[in-house]
C-alpha cells in the first residue's frame, strides 16, 4: 500500500511540473494586469496601455524562462527583456509581450 506521505509527495511533484508560468504588470497609476499560461504565451497585445509600466513580475515554470515587452502592438520593436522575477522595467508605454 502506498503510505499518505508517499502519495503527498508525489501529487506536490505532480503539481510542480505542471505549474504555470505567471505575469504581472504594475503601472504607474496603480492598474495591474496579471497573466499565466502553460507553454509559450505567444504575442498578446496589452489591453490597457493608458499608462506607463513600472514594474513586471515573472514568475517562470519548465516551459518558460523569457519574458519580452515590445514598444508596438503585433511584438515588434522590442524594448526590454526580462528573466523571472521582479524587474524595474523603464517607465514607458508598452503594447504587447511575450512569454517563451
Ligand atoms: C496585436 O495587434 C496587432 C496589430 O494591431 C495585430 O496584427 C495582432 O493580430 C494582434 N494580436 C492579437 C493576438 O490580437
Amino acid at each position: 500500500m502506498v503510505s499518505l506521505k508517499t502519495a503527498l509527495l508525489t501529487l506536490a511533484s505532480v503539481v510542480a511540473v505542471n505549474a504555470d508560468w505567471h505575469v504581472a504588470f504594475t503601472y504607474a497609476d496603480g492598474g495591474q494586469i496579471t497573466s499565466h499560461g502553460f507553454v509559450n504565451s505567444g504575442c498578446v497585445n496589452f489591453s490597457k496601455t493608458n499608462s506607463d509600466i513600472v514594474t513586471v513580475y515573472f514568475e517562470n515554470n519548465i516551459n518558460t524562462d523569457t519574458l519580452e515587452l515590445y514598444h508596438q502592438q503585433g511584438c515588434k520593436a522590442l524594448a526590454y527583456t526580462a528573466g523571472p522575477g521582479s524587474s524595474n522595467v523603464p517607465d514607458q508605454r508598452y503594447f504587447s509581450y511575450r512569454v517563451y
